[in-house]
């Protein structure tokens, strides 16, 4: 089993031995990764916003780096999303094992499929996240102490700002659970690549008009670091399973 990590905001140094930068070259533009070694096994590791979190949401060549996984042969993905909640029943510090997704993003690219060689597709959607994935990270939370909610309806907002309360009123409305602005494209162009894919949402922040302050980029930051312990403990005992 080829096992892959990316990472999201806060997620910078997965701190695996013996860690070698790699290239890979893509129909969508090259990707710059990392492979470590773990328990003796080849994990890649790619940072979606890219080095020192140079590229916003909307900027991230999710396309390149979905495809430069495939070529190195990936088969699961461990993912991780900074999110706010829109549900008092997910707090800060507290982990959710996603299950399902809203978009509300406008401007991405959002498909393999898009005719000629790659062909018209329709991929079917009615489990978004690896079910198999989702269950070995919420046992391994269980077995770890660690607060991590089974199942939870990610939204997808455009960023690069954070949402309105009207706009959070509406997620909520809708089901959303939690918000942030990386899932969609991510998870459908892996769906589509046939990866076992899987995103552990850490929450950082009460959502815009819930929380008592306005939200900054620096909290978001803060709340990671303190559960990072936590999420690489999660990640990385998941991993041999
Ligand atoms: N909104 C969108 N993205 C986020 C948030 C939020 O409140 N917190 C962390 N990422």
């Amino acid at each position: 089993m080829r096992i892959a990590i990316i990472g999201g905001s806060g997620v910078y140094d997965p701190g695996m031995l013996e860690m070698r930068e790699q290239r890979v070259e893509t129909p969508y533009g090259e990707v710059k990764l990392k492979i470590g070694l773990y328990q003796a096994e080849e994990i890649v590791f790619l940072n979606r916003h890219g080095e020192k979190h140079s590229l916003p949401p909307h900027k991230v060549n999710y396309r390149a780096n979905i495809w430069a996984l495939k070529v190195l042969g990936i088969e699961r993905v461990i993912a991780t999303a900074a999110v706010g909640s829109t549900n008092p029943d997910f707090q800060p510090g507290e982990f959710v094992i996603v299950h399902d997704f809203l978009d509300f993003t406008k401007t991405r690219l959002y498909t393999f499929f898009e005719g000629g060689e790659m062909g018209v597709v329709h991929t079917d959607f009615t489990q978004p996240y690896c079910p198999e994935l989702r269950r070995i990270l919420l046992e391994t939370a269980r077995e770890l102490g660690i607060k991590a909610h089974d199942g939870g309806i990610y939204a997808c907002t455009e960023g690069p700002r954070f949402e309105t309360p009207a706009e959070i009123r509406m997620i909520r409305q809708l089901g959303g659970d939690v918000v942030g602005m990386t899932a969609v494209p991510e998870v459908i162009l892996a769906h589509e690549a046939g990866l076992c894919y899987s995103t552990i949402a850490m929450v950082t922040n009460m959502a815009a008009g819930i929380s008592a302050t306005p939200l900054t980029h620096d909290e978001v930051l803060e709340v990671m670091a303190q559960n990072s312990r936590n999420l690489r403990n999660l990640i990385f005992q998941a991993i041999p399973r």
